[in-house]
């Protein structure tokens, strides 16, 4: 069959492969084709076994694999092959040299820019899909145009908003998808391009084009506004557990006033994943090195206030619990960075595991898609942890239970048998605010929510 275009992906990870099957399920006439250098990864994205957990994305790689939506790991055929090259490597925070624990670690994106320009031979778009720092467009054209001037390249920045554990819908109906580019005449007709791609079932009402700039800074900028939503209501939140307001109620009062709005104010032991931390320290990195130290550290600030909550999560759970968690055992529900993934990047349950394995307490966790990764995340501890499915033989014999993920399944256990399991007296530490703190008191429990007071029997 012959496919109208030839789409391409480089990185196969959370963004790069339910991108790529998006375009593949709406549009069966572009061949688009999903690669990555780790050969394990691709294997499973060819498998019955997807490489990650998203609600609704079996279905669509399956509806179309095999079909227009192909995954490899012979990179140079691929890049030969396409005309629209989108990156989605991952640009995590550097860790070593200058800029070490706030750069952007730009070697994969380089590398993936290097191996384009080496294997092309035919014009190319080339579109930035990775989060970036601003003006990484221009590095991108630099490397593309040196030493390779048979071919010319166009450069886009298309950065990704899709939420995980939402991926599917997201990238289904998006908010807005993003379009920055040149303005030449050339340029544009690249942008027109990539804005097709998309009008195949995105209103053009929903897709905004900005100079290449605007639109990288913006991804930053997005995930930053984001985060301060949230260390913003957990600020709060510690002011609720000192004066006996209701951050649940403030939060609505707050939210109710339309300027405002409702979502992102869910109070919680503290943002994960593997975005919000590194773009902002990225944000802040830039502004430093702009000379803006007055703005730096304004949004280094929602990072600190996240440390803060992890932190005082804990020291909770050790005041409260006599001072001491040695050789008790603290049940973990949840250990992903949120509900419905598996991912457990930055996730708060590695700190708060850490810590408490520091107080020499006995971890049990559990989780219904992260434990794999919980083992990873983990496994240079030295104590014994339990990893275990089913969240009633976890909490079983546990002096208290952490609620750590915002899972359903958490919300609708049989508390009197875990209560009745559990050692005495017996704590509960909601870091999501997900349980009936009232019906848990009244059954025994010293209940502990976060920015509510805590309800205890003592
Ligand atoms: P990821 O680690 O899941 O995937 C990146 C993939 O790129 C990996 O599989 C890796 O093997 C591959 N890769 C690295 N170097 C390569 C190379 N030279 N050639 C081929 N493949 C290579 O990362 P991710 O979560 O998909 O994030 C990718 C980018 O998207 C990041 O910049 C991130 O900030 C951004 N982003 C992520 C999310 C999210 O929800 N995870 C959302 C929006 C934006
Ligand atoms: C976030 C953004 O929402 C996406 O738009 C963006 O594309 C992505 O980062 C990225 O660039 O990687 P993600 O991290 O997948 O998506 O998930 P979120 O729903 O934003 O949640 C992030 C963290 O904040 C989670 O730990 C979540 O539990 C926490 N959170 C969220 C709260 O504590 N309270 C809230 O009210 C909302």
């Amino acid at each position: 069959m012959k496919f109208e275009k030839n789409i391409l992906c480089i990185g196969a990870g959370y963004v790069g492969g339910p991108t790529m099957a998006m375009i593949a399920h709406k549009c069966p006439q572009y061949k688009v084709t999903a690669v990555d250098i780790n050969p394990e990864r691709i294997e499973q994205w060819n498998s019955d076994r997807l490489p990650i957990f998203e609600p609704g994305l079996e279905e669509v790689v399956l509806a179309c694999r095999g079909k227009n939506l192909f995954f490899s790991t012979d990179i140079e055929r691929e890049i030969h092959e396409a005309e629209i090259i989108f990156v989605s490597v991952n640009t995590p925070t550097k860790t070593f040299g200058s800029g070490a624990g706030m750069a952007a670690d730009l070697q994969y994106w380089e590398k993936t820019a290097r191996q384009i320009r080496d294997c092309a031979q035919s014009p190319k778009i080339v579109v930035e899909k990775s989060t970036l720092p601003v003006k990484t467009s221009l590095a991108m054209e630099r490397i593309l145009t040196g030493d390779n001037d048979q071919v010319y390249f166009d450069v886009l920045s298309n950065p990704e908003f899709l939420a995980e554990g939402t991926a599917v819908q997201d990238l289904e109906s998006p908010d807005r998808v993003l379009i920055g580019s040149h303005e030449t005449e050339r340029a544009l007709k690249a942008r027109k391009a990539l804005v097709e791609i998309y009008a195949n079932w995105v209103p053009r009402g929903k897709i905004i084009t900005t100079n290449l700039w605007s639109s990288e800074l913006s991804k930053l900028a997005a995930n930053a506004f984001l985060a301060q939503r949230i260390s913003s209501i957990n600020s709060i939140s510690a002011l609720c557990e000192k004066t006996d307001a209701d951050i649940a109620e403030v939060a609505k009062a707050i939210g109710m006033d339309s300027r405002v709005g409702e979502k992102f104010l869910q109070a919680s032991v503290g943002f994960g994943g593997s975005c919000f931390k590194k773009d902002i320290l990225n944000l802040v990195y830039l502004c430093r090195y702009y000379g803006l130290s007055n703005v730096a550290d304004y949004w280094e600030g929602v990072v600190r206030i996240n440390d803060y909550q992890k932190e005082r999560f804990v020291l909770n759970m050790l005041n409260t619990m006599f001072n001491t968690l040695a050789g008790k055992r603290i049940c973990l529900f949840g250990f992903a960075f949120k509900a419905n993934t598996g991912d457990t990047r930055e996730s708060p349950g590695i700190f708060i595991a850490r810590q408490l394995a520091e107080e020499k307490a006995e971890l049990v966790i559990t989780d219904p898609q992260a434990l794999e990764n919980a083992r990873i995340d983990l496994k240079d501890l030295d104590q014994d942890i339990s990893y275990l499915d089913d969240p009633y033989k976890a909490a079983g014999k546990s002096h208290a239970i952490a609620v750590l993920t915002e899972w359903d399944v958490y919300r609708d256990l049989d508390y009197e048998r875990i209560y009745r399991s559990m050692t005495k007296p017996a704590f509960i530490f909601d870091g999501r605010n997900i349980l009936d703190h009232r019906r848990l008191f009244e059954m025994g429990f010293n209940v502990f929510p976060v920015g509510k007071a805590p309800l205890t029997h003592f």
